[in-house]
């Protein structure tokens, strides 16, 4: 099947162009001024509207099994509602419970995610350690496309890693060539700050920020990267939401260490005050980690965006309905933690980004896609509109409106945090391995249609830091001459 885009102009992370895009297959073949249709394609009107790459969202929860239920979005409403806002690729967590065998958990998420409209692939999270987690990372990178690895600091008494694994994990993850990704909050002191306000009586879902306060997150954050500068491994963090965590990656990256940040779509767009919402449901619908932050942190955010102090954004997509949020009716600890996102994350980053100039259009396929596949290794295949990319593109008409809402999304989730947002610049047309999967409210995705994504190890950056290593290698003072 051949597919010809006519009359766009293609934005690309380093540069934009007046161009038609020729599809055949599932791969990009053509990019440039007036090409001609081949017999039997099929010709696509962009009408002077903007084509760029399909955006990659780096963390979702698809039907993720958590605290004591089942994100309600599975991997095929999840890819769909993704797809029509213009995200044609999800990075999920295959999460093991602690003694869980990896390899297990790992093939019981790929089973799970058979049913995908787009293509996806998987972080691995290590929550426990012992030598067959060990031998499973081996097994992950070099049989199973895995290349990056994920912690959580929080979550004590579940899958919360303590320094030890942290040491134990990031060092073989290094030796492997695999990326070390965190969840930054000490589990510690929210599990004491937790117990502390239920003691006070406090219940309410304004207990969750009240358990979670910044510095928690700045104190993970911190920890983290200087483990990570000890052991020299790269590391990303994943949804930061406060100055603290950013001040940190800043830190770390002027003193050269190789640090990347991510940024959650509603963390730079809602604040706490909906925590102390008298609608207990809407306070709770708002409950995930980190908690949504005072409003300082936003601009700080986008301003960690425009400096290149955080180079990707997310949705953390990990969708819990009314009725599952109110399993924590009368203790804010048990609220299932996640909120949606997938199918805005572009549409609401677009308008608020590049509507207030915050962001260039270029800036925007960074943030969307570019950065997290170079970050992530799949950098030409993904990420840009290029001759030899996969043929996941979208056009976008920045004209266009849309506001967004429960009642009209594609989201399995009966709320959506950005609720009467009206959006300036939306997503027309989805194209996933080079079949339109959705066009102008049609959705035509496929269940099962989306590949698993093989990415490799040793990205270009671990070179630079084997240098490092070299540069800097032990060495023991040779006293027999003397
Ligand atoms: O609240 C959240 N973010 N739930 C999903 C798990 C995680 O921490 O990313
Ligand atoms: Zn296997
Ligand atoms: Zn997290
Ligand atoms: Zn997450």
């Amino acid at each position: 099947m051949t597919l010809l885009i006519k009359g766009g102009t293609v934005v690309n992370a380093d540069f934009t162009l007046r161009a038609d895009v020729l599809i055949d297959g599932d791969k990009i073949t053509a990019v440039g001024p007036d090409l001609d249709a081949p017999t039997g394609a099929e010709v696509l009107d962009a009408g002077g509207a903007l084509v760029m790459p399909g955006g990659i969202d780096p963390h979702t929860h698809m039907e993720l099994p958590f605290m004591g239920t089942v994100a309600s979005e599975d991997f095929f409403s999840g890819t769909t509602a993704g797809a029509v806002g213009g995200t044609t690729m999800i990075i999920d967590f295959v999460i093991p419970s602690p003694r869980q065998d990896v390899m297990e958990a790992y093939h019981t998420w790929r089973g799970w995610a058979q049913k995908a409209a787009t293509d996806y692939s998987f972080h691995v999270a290590i929550t426990w350690w012992d030598e067959s987690v060990k031998a499973a990372m081996g097994t992950l990178t070099r049989d199973h496309g895995v290349n990056s690895f994920k912690h959580f600091m929080a979550y004590k008494g579940a899958i919360m890693c303590d320094d030890e694994v942290l040491v134990n994990s990031f060092t073989r993850a290094r030796d492997l060539g695999a990326i070390c990704t965190v969840h930054a909050e000490n589990g510690e002191l929210v599990a004491h700050l937790q117990k502390e306000l239920l003691a006070k009586g406090i219940t309410g879902p304004e207990g969750h920020p009240q358990s979670r306060p910044t510095a928690v997150e700045g104190e993970a954050a911190d920890r983290a990267i200087r483990i990570a500068q000890v052991l020299n491994v790269p590391l990303y963090i994943v949804h930061n939401s406060c100055i603290e965590s950013l001040q940190a990656i800043t830190r770390a990256r002027n003193d050269g260490q190789r640090v990347f940040g991510e940024v959650l779509a509603g963390h730079l767009l809602v604040d706490d005050s909906v925590y102390r919402h008298p609608d207990w449901d809407v306070a709770a619908h708002h409950v995930m980690s980190p908690p949504f932050r005072p409003k300082a942190n936003q601009e700080a955010l986008w301003r960690g965006l425009q400096a290149g102090m955080l180079q990707t954004t997310a949705t953390d997509h990990c969708c819990f309905c009314t009725p599952q949020k109110r399993m924590g009716h009368n203790n804010f600890t048990q609220i299932p933690n996640g909120t949606g996102g997938v199918e805005d994350r572009m549409h609401v980053l677009w308008h608020h980004g590049v509507n207030t100039g915050r962001l260039t259009p270029s800036e925007f396929v960074a943030i969307t896609s570019a950065n997290a596949a170079k970050i992530f290794n799949i950098y030409p295949r993904k990420g840009v509109v290029a001759v030899g990319a996969d043929a996941d593109v979208v056009i976008w008409d920045p004209a266009r409106q849309r506001t967004i809402s429960k009642n009209t999304h594609h989201q399995n989730i009966d709320y959506n945090i950005f609720e009467g947002m009206t959006v300036t610049g939306v997503n027309t047309t989805t194209i996933s391995q080079g079949r339109v999967v959705y066009h102008d409210g049609d959705i035509r995705t496929v269940r099962g249609a989306g590949r698993y994504v093989n990415r490799p190890t040793f990205p270009s950056y671990f070179d630079a830091v084997k240098r490092v290593a070299e540069v800097n290698a032990p060495s023991a003072v040779d006293r027999m001459g003397v």
